[in-house]
């Protein structure tokens, strides 16, 4: 993490806690390496940076600058992603539910790749692109019931899992497509889970992909001109542990998408990766300030400001994020749980951390927050979600989204 103790004080300072901050520095670096690894194995890579890990329109537009395109599931991402004048090129949308609405946009902007996940999208998407006589270009996100470790919930591509078609019924869904002079067949798609850390789930999705190929091409006379193998490239939460090296993921990757196709006759297809959390989680933290503390039956407790409205990764996943206290030296550790303030017993960021002694009033960080932090906050209990701030690569702090205020609590409703 590229910013200072000194810089998080002025950033509070400056504009309160809880609050997001992000390193611009750590971003553009993050998309300057994924772009060179890939170059270096795969030249004809398109990465499309999955906007729900942080879908802030400041940092999104960092993002394009370096060159990375759009990865949207919704039609709120996929109008960010027009409104920052992102070319509907360089837009791939993926989505299990999609509407009528969200396809229809999606199709009169002739975004790159649209992946449909069902036999009956694809109807619909058909009937969308001829009522607006448009040819719109679609992937098949497939299921090929490939199992990862991870997270069970953030695991998506076995056969219990909702997303995806049924790989058995590929051919079908590639032969309703090419037969429609509205769709052409452009991609396969898949994403397997987030938090991956061996190439090995993809190859063996690329196997099955191979298969579907070689039936597709010999009974269709068809094959695809991209292959989209989703996002799900871990990064380490803990310092015992390194994010995994992209160089082996890109090599292996790279080379059985080309050998695939290379048995088919046929040149190296594009290959799609869609990254959120490799470009964003270590780019952010969450600023903190230690309301009380207090001892509950020798559980010692410090009741700080940001809650699972604000970051509810570790709730909802049991996730373990670093965190430390800002500007803490104290010589003595001690053991505390970390509560937030919303109104429900899982509202918990840690719990029996050793840190150094705190006190009210004291800062601390919650590491490794920019990819699903923000993006995942709410109003729950009522509460303005915080601001985001960048620390620029000038050295400035940069408000790119403000608190919310009461205000802005009761602006929807309707009395
Ligand atoms: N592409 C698709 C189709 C996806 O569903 C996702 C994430 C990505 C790309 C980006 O995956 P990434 O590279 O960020 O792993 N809220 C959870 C993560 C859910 C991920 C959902 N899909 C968390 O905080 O861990």
């Amino acid at each position: 993490m590229k910013i200072p103790d000194e810089v998080i004080v002025k950033a509070v300072e400056k504009f309160g806690t809880p609050l997001y901050l992000y390193s611009e520095e750590e971003v553009r670096e993050r998309c300057r390496f994924l772009q060179a690894v890939a170059k270096k194995h795969y030249p004809r890579c398109f990465i499309a940076y999955a906007y729900k890990a942080n879908s802030n329109p400041a940092l999104c537009k960092i993002i394009h600058e370096e060159g990375l395109g759009a990865e949207v599931v919704s039609g709120g991402e996929l109008y960010t992603a027009l409104k920052l004048g992102l070319k509907a090129s360089r837009i791939v949308f993926d989505g299990v539910s999609k509407t009528l609405d969200e396809i229809e946009m999606a199709v009169t902007n002739e975004i790159k790749l649209l992946n449909v996940e069902s036999l009956d999208e694809i109807k619909v998407v058909g009937k969308v692109a001829r009522r607006c006589n448009r040819k719109i270009s679609l992937g098949v996100r497939l299921n090929l019931g490939v199992e990862v470790s991870t997270h069970d919930k953030i695991a998506t591509g076995g056969r219990s899992h909702k997303f995806g078609l049924d790989y058995r019924f590929a051919l079908k869904a590639i032969k309703e497509i090419v037969g429609n002079s509205f769709l052409e067949w452009s991609g396969i798609h898949f994403h397997l889970g987030s938090q991956i850390f061996s190439p090995t789930p993809y190859l063996q999705a690329l196997s099955k992909v191979a298969s579907i190929l070689r039936e597709s091409y010999e009974k269709l006379g068809a094959l695809p001109s991209v292959i989209d193998v989703g996002g799900g490239f871990g990064v380490s939460y803990s310092d015992e542990k390194q994010d995994p090296d992209l160089e082996i993921f890109f090599r292996e990757i790279g080379g059985k998408v080309s050998e695939i196709f290379s048995e088919l006759g046929s040149d190296p297809p594009e290959l799609i990766i869609e990254p959120g959390r490799y470009i964003v989680a270590k780019a952010g933290i969450l600023v903190s300030r230690v309301n009380y503390i207090k001892e509950n039956f020798g559980r010692r407790w410090l009741l700080v400001d940001a809650g699972m409205n604000d970051f509810i990764r570790p709730m909802l996943y049991g996730a373990k994020h670093r965190i430390r206290v800002i500007g803490g030296r104290h010589k003595v550790y001690e053991k505390y749980c970390i509560g937030g303030p919303v109104c429900e017993s899982t509202d918990v960021m840690a719990v029996d951390l050793e840190l150094p002694r705190v006190k009210p009033g004291n800062l601390i960080a919650i590491l490794d927050a920019g990819a699903y932090g923000y993006s995942m906050a709410s109003n729950y209990n009522m509460r303005p979600r915080p601001p985001e701030v960048l620390f620029t690569e000038k050295g400035e702090l940069k408000l790119i989204r403000r608190r919310e205020t009461w205000e802005d609590l009761l602006s929807l409703a309707i009395l």
